[in-house]
């Protein structure tokens, strides 16, 4: 179990996010904290991290299980200086970000990032997810807060059996302990330049074509109520995901890849 005064280790006060670093052994979600920190006077760019979540959250309403002291789970209140348009951008970064901290862990070790923001092994088997969400009113600037989960020492063999059969780790991917606070100081790193980037005029994209896990599969995509099958051809600039379907072209903005029926060609770096 890592020590809780180390944690603090993992911050840089000359960033802007993660700052600061605030661990806490059990709490509900790392979200709901980091989106009172942010409602605060001081809270942007604080990294709130827990070794327990009596009530993580997934993606579209799942919930986000990880064992006691295993695992990083951590969160982070930005105000992005975005226009709107560019918002959906911010999550990807976060992937983005994610996914470079995964392989300073797991050197060598190819990994990629499948639409929309988790990052898998090569055999597509989920490592972290991100979950962002929105925290301002309408109509007021954007607050976000990103949440993001990556099953660090955390053991097949130890994983309930409906998590085993699509998850991995990084220990899983490196036959070896990794540790959670550097972990954490590679990802907030990474995340704080890649908002600058964003906010710059930059973009994740570009990167995150080259690192695509999804390229040239047949898949199904849950987006809201309809369910899209078409093959995988790439991201588009705002970070849609581009299908060929039998009825040609589609762009999806949103949506949730539920099968992945066949493999391309397309391999992922390490
Ligand atoms: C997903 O892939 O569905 C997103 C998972 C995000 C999980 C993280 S763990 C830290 C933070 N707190 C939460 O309740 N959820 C996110």
């Amino acid at each position: 179990m890592t020590n809780p005064q180390s944690w603090a280790s993992a911050a840089d006060p000359t960033r802007r996010v993660g700052r600061a670093v605030e661990f806490h052994a059990r709490i509900g979600s790392t979200n709901d904290r980091a989106r009172e920190l942010l409602a605060g006077t001081d809270g942007e760019g604080v990294a709130v991290v827990a070794d327990l979540q009596t009530a993580g959250r997934g993606r579209r309403g799942r919930s986000w299980a990880s064992p006691a002291g295993a695992n990083l789970l951590v969160s982070v209140g930005i105000r992005p200086r975005l226009d709107a348009d560019r918002l959906p951008l911010l999550g990807l970064a976060a992937a983005r970000a994610v996914l470079i901290a995964c392989r300073q862990a797991a050197p060598g070790v190819a990994l990629a990032v499948r639409w929309p923001n988790d990052v898998v092994s090569a055999e597509g088997r989920k490592l972290a997810g991100v979950l962002a969400e929105a925290a301002s009113e309408a109509g007021q600037p954007p607050e976000v807060i990103l949440g993001m989960g990556i099953n660090t020492n955390w053991q097949r063999a130890e994983m309930p059996d409906e998590i085993a059969v699509s998850a991995t780790s990084l220990r899983e991917v490196t036959a070896a302990a990794v540790n959670r606070v550097a972990l954490l100081g590679d990802l907030l790193e990474a995340l704080d330049r890649g908002v600058a980037e964003l906010e710059a005029g930059g973009s994740p994209v570009p990167a995150l074509r080259a690192d695509a896990w999804l390229d040239g599969k047949l898949v199904e995509v849950e987006a809201g109520e309809r369910r899209v099958r078409g093959t995988v051809t790439g991201l588009r600039d705002d970070g849609a995901l581009l299908l060929l379907t039998d009825d040609g072209p589609v762009a999806l903005q949103v949506g949730e890849v539920v099968r992945v029926a066949s493999a391309g060609s397309a391999g992922v770096a390490a």
